[in-house]
């Protein structure tokens, strides 16, 4: 297959992660006969500083034009502290999703087996967690009206929700869940909020075409301590941007590290791929980074092309990863390995059919870790 992958690198640790994404993009490429040409194009802080704009025109073009988008991660701690900032690098991602109209945020949650003792939570608590969240990502209060009055005493940012727009991603929920165990729980703020109120109306009507599907309701205060007291009993859970974006970092600390979460926003042009974590600015080039996410993003770019087995190829090789304990501080604080390193075991695995022997030695020089 050709692709042309849109490479949005962005700020912080994202160049190094999604160098490691490429590398096994590459392998399997390799391996399987593909073609994977990308471009490379800035966004977030790294592009302000070449022209002050966090999503250049040109950036935009390269992404609408490609197949699909691998992107690393935004934000810098400059902009970060200055709330009086009119541009913010974040503006260059959340405006490319609403150009591309990237509508549902998939993010799947598991655990692995041999990692479940990192997790902070008991053992017994996160053992068997395998849910994926379907985020709301264009619309909501992160897109409703913003204002500050003149003599800065008030503020207000509006959360608006239309029909239409609940029910293009309530439908690709449902259809997830009938793939999986059939059970969907919508998180809201029904007691609340009017816009809450408008998402149970329409996903109790949208559910009556999917009689297999359990639906569930949970308020969002409710749903985050189920998320850590329960995670198991989750299959699909549907909820609108906001609610969406908290609790899918809180359910990374599930995994037992935020940079094991992968992520796809889908619309109805080019898809995007990236990891959930942001630019983790204080391990910038240090080579210490979790390239894992960015890893199993790429693998659920393969999966948005139907390339299923590439796509088990790079995960069944994550896996082999964390059994081994070739990972990053996050995982491995003791004995660990650089963001380079993991991403060298990874491409060396996929391409070696024996993969029989690892010599650590030879990992930890940076050299080839299979022979
Ligand atoms: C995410 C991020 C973004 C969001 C930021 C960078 C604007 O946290 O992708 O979850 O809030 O959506
Ligand atoms: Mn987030």
């Amino acid at each position: 297959m050709n692709l042309n992958i849109a490479l949005l690198p962005g700020d912080g640790i994202g160049p190094e992660v999604t160098q490691q994404a490429v590398k096994i993009l590459n392998a399997i490429a390799e391996k399987y006969n593909h073609n994977f040409k990308y471009t490379k194009a800035a966004i977030g802080a790294a592009a302000m500083k070449i022209n002050g704009d966090p999503l250049p025109n040109e950036t935009l073009k390269i992404c609408s034009e490609a197949d699909a988008i691998l992107f690393g991660s935004i934000g810098e701690p400059v902009h970060d502290h200055d709330p009086n900032a009119n541009i913010r690098p974040e503006q260059g991602l959340l405006r490319l999703r609403k150009e591309l109209d990237l509508f549902a945020n998939i993010r799947p949650v598991q655990t692995y087996e041999s990692s479940l003792h990192k997790s902070n939570l008991k053992e017994e608590v996160v053992k068997g967690t395998d849910f994926v969240i379907y985020r709301e990502l264009t619309s909501g209060i992160y897109f409703g009206e913003k204002k500050i009055s003149k003599n800065e005493q008030e503020a207000t940012d509006t959360c608006t929700y239309s029909a239409k727009e609940i029910d293009r991603i309530t439908h690709l929920a449902f259809k997830a869940a009938k793939s999986r165990r059939k059970k969907l729980t919508l998180i809201d703020k029904a007691n609340v909020l009017a816009t809450s109120r408008l998402w149970r109306k329409r996903v109790q009507e949208i559910s009556k075409s999917y009689p297999s599907i359990q639906l569930n309701f949970l308020y969002a205060n409710t749903a985050a301590m189920q998320l850590i007291l329960k995670p198991t009993q989750f299959d699909v859970i549907l909820t609108e941007n906001l609610i969406g974006d908290i609790l899918s970092d809180e359910a990374s600390v599930i995994s037992g590290s935020i940079g094991l979460l992968a992520s796809a926003s889908i619309g109805e042009k080019t898809a995007l791929f990236e990891p959930i974590h942001g630019s983790f600015p204080k391990a910038k080039g240090k080579n210490i980074a979790n390239p894992l996410a960015s890893i199993l993003s790429a693998a659920m770019l393969l999966d948005h092309f139907q390339l299923y087995d590439e796509a088990e190829e790079i995960r069944a090789a994550v896996e082999k990863s964390i059994e081994l304990n070739i990972t990053t501080p996050d995982l491995n604080a003791t004995n660990y390995f650089s963001t380079t390193n993991v991403g060298n075991f990874l491409s060396d695995f996929i391409l070696d059919d024996e993969n029989t022997f690892y010599n650590k030695n030879n990992i930890d020089l940076g050299q080839s870790t299979i022979i």
